[in-house]
């Protein structure tokens, strides 16, 4: 009896063909809504236009700074690319914490911390006196007029600094720079991370035109075409929208199949109401999901010999990590029981072959959700080319895309399953979004330059 109720818990995040299809079809409305002009307005899928018009083609030139904020780490870049037959990038990085303080304290203290990072990487490299050009990696949602201007529409995943919303992030790099007085360096773009990832993937492979993440947060971004994007002026050629997905059901068009248990993600959440989908398929937040089903399962005495301890009332215990090694197939269940003992739950040898089914039903769900999601953009791409078949590549980063042992498996059959008519490759990017940024900046100067 006790494990048919499991079972029927588990039950409801197991999706049928017809409901991934469903999930598709539903992010495609959303999709239209985003790039029409009388429904972007309040659309969910914000389909925000990146005025990257084009990938890479092996011309680009010079040195760049790059930061690259917003996902699990913050970095800070020099990027050296070289055109011509032997064309190449080199890199310098080093990486930077951001405490929680700073991700929700006050935008100047933010940006000042930002800043703070840049003079010591300048130190560091020793190149304080060189005014570079900067690509600015802000995976956050922006609404932009040009490359080098975008207003912050909402933070997302753990930030929440104050007086940041509604402003362009850029001006507000550009000033706490000048606060500094300590050097002078020239912002030429700011960057999403999809597209970022999109353009570093694109430089290998010129068929990489979607971009995706499954880390801290979910997003992609693709190449469409410019009379599409009904907000942007001209009918010319195409550009990268990024289309902000993890705000996809904002509207209650998922509510079908999201359960009690994403609600009460959701409600525990900086951003209540905000990023449904992404908080069903992204790795801040499947620990938090596995999480509250623990707790009700505990409670109804299923679990834990019925005791909730601390450590499960603890929000943001299950790391992305942590979820990946309790999947192992390698990992035997002794093996679960030491993790889970390790994150102070005390388990029995059946607590832990159900903490582990629970893992695989709610990381499944999620690859599946977000392989609806991709195959509603590629059948896009290949529907707006007019085609009967669509070869393309997907450039893919993110923590759970990379350390989890099923994640990419079962999104990328997935998505074939879904858009059959598609053969879609994926592209790991082995550098981050930087290296794009600094691709992104070398057209941006370039740009300026022939505007005098
Ligand atoms: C990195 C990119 O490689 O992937 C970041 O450089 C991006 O810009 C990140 O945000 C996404 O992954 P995660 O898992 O760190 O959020
Ligand atoms: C969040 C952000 C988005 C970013 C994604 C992946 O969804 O809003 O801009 O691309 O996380 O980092």
């Amino acid at each position: 009896e006790q494990a048919r109720q499991i079972q029927q818990t588990m039950a409801e995040f197991r999706l049928s063909k017809a409901q991934l299809l469903e999930v598709k079809k539903r992010m495609k409305v959303e999709i239209e809504r985003g790039l029409k002009k009388d429904t972007h307005k309040e659309a969910t899928v914000k389909m925000l236009p990146t005025f990257v018009r084009r990938t890479p083609d092996g011309t680009e030139n010079g040195d760049f700074l790059a930061l690259d904020l917003g996902g699990t780490n913050f970095r800070v870049l020099l990027v050296k690319i070289r055109s011509g037959k032997k064309r190449s990038v080199e890199m310098h990085n080093k990486i930077y914490a951001i405490p929680i303080e700073v991700m929700q304290g006050t935008g100047e203290e933010l940006f000042d911390h930002i800043v703070y990072c840049i003079s010591d990487f300048l130190d560091y490299m020793g190149m304080k006196s060189a005014r570079l050009p900067l690509g600015f990696t802000f995976s956050f949602p922006c609404h932009q007029t040009s490359l080098d201007a975008g207003i912050l529409v909402t933070w997302t995943k753990g930030f929440k600094a104050t007086d940041c919303e509604g402003e362009d992030v850029v001006e507000l790099l550009r000033e706490a720079i000048k606060r500094k007085e300590e050097f002078e360096l020239d912002v030429v773009a700011i960057v999403n991370d999809t597209v970022g990832t999109m353009m570093t993937c694109a430089y290998e492979e010129p068929n990489c035109e979607v971009g995706l993440i499954a880390g801290t947060g979910s997003n992609a971004c693709y190449m469409e075409e410019t009379k599409n994007i009904e907000i942007v002026e001209g009918n010319e050629g195409r550009m990268c929208v990024n289309m902000e997905w993890g705000a996809f059901g904002d509207n209650g068009c998922l509510d079908d199949i999201r359960t009690k248990y994403d609600q009460a993600v959701d409600e525990n959440s900086l951003n209540e109401g905000k990023q449904r989908y992404e908080k069903m398929c992204s790795g801040m937040y499947l620990g938090e999901i596995v999480r509250q089903i623990l707790i009700d399962l505990t409670k109804r005495g299923f679990l834990f010999r019925g005791q909730i301890s601390e450590t499960l009332k603890t929000r943001g215990i299950f790391e992305t990590k942590f979820l990946s090694q309790i999947e192992s197939d390698r990992l035997a269940l002794l093996q679960v029981r030491a993790i889970l003992q390790q994150l102070g739950l005390d388990s029995t040898c059946d607590d832990s072959i159900i903490v582990k089914e629970v893992c695989g039903t709610v990381s499944r769900r999620a690859a599946q959700i977000c392989g609806a999601g991709m195959a509603a953009v590629v059948d896009k791409i290949r529907e707006n080319r007019g085609l009967d078949h669509l070869d393309i590549t997907v450039g893919v980063d993110g923590t759970l895309y990379k350390l989890h042992p099923h994640f990419s498996r079962i999104f990328q059959q997935t998505v074939k399953e879904l858009a059959p008519k598609c053969n879609v490759i994926f592209l790991l990017s082995e550098d981050g979004s930087g290296k794009g940024a600094a691709l992104i900046t070398a057209v941006g100067c370039r740009q300026r330059d022939l505007a005098g």
